[in-house]
């Protein structure tokens, strides 16, 4: 399973994203190996010049080692993609910034593209920009659609507040392809603590991690509903 996390936009959350679904995977979900079930491979693929993905690791307690393997590739990285997906049970790919032809290249080898994005009107935009750019690769899926959830991730303000509701809105209604998930994410200073110690929101005090970890499972969980992997 190649699962593409992916956004135009910088800063939206695509490697809090990636490095945590990797987690995920690898911690709580097993797969069928013969009678027995073991734990899921999982390789993470930073495809991105800052390597956010690939450094996020190296700021955790070295004896602490990640349930997940980490490895950049930066150019042309389809190829090797679908190749380590032979190997490996999920195959969590940190989109950096890329032209449209490479996130062509990328569309059109997801299972599932998850495309963060926060409530700014800058981030709405971007995000209509991309999904009208990899609206015109839907044939190039060997399903003959791209997978492509969006995400609003890390809004702002009290838990009344209504920016999440209104970005979802105004993506719902301008979006030529894809769909938005109903989860969205809310900005919470456990995340940001996760990243300064290297750690995934799982490994983080469960007082501080509860309502992080349920939204990020909850809309997980939505993404995977709305694309099912056979
Ligand atoms: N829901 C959230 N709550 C609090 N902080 C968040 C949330 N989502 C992201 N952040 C913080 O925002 C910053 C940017 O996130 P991240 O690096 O994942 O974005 P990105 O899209 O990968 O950026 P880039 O384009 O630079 O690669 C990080 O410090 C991250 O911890
Ligand atoms: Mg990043």
């Amino acid at each position: 399973m190649i699962i593409i996390i992916g956004a135009e936009k910088g800063g939206v959350g695509k490697s809090q994203v990636a490095f945590n679904l990797a987690a995920y995977i690898a911690t709580q979900q097993k797969v069928s190996d013969g009678k027995k079930k073991r734990p899921a491979r999982v390789m993470l693929v930073d495809t991105d010049t800052q390597r956010t993905s690939s450094k996020w690791g190296a700021l955790r307690d070295a004896n602490s080692p990640l349930p997940f393997r980490v490895m950049e590739k930066i150019a042309n990285p389809a190829p090797e993609i679908v190749q380590l997906a032979e190997d490996y049970d999920a195959v969590v790919v940190d989109v950096g910034a890329r032209d449209y032809a490479g996130l062509a290249d990328l569309a059109r080898i997801a299972d599932l593209w998850i495309a963060p994005t926060r409530v700014g009107q800058g981030d709405l935009m971007s995000s209509l920009e991309m999904a009208t750019a990899l609206n015109t690769v839907h044939s190039k899926h060997k399903r003959g659609h791209i997978p492509l959830c969006f995400l609003v991730n890390a809004v702002p303000g009290a838990w009344n507040s209504t920016e999440g509701q209104d970005a979802i809105e105004a993506l719902e209604g301008a979006l030529p392809t894809g769909k938005v998930l109903k989860s969205t994410i809310r900005d919470r200073r456990v995340w940001r603590d996760a990243h300064k110690l290297g750690r995934h929101i799982f490994e983080m005090p469960p007082a501080t991690r509860e309502k992080a970890e349920d939204e990020f499972l909850t809309a997980i969980a939505e993404a995977f509903e709305a694309y099912p992997q056979s």
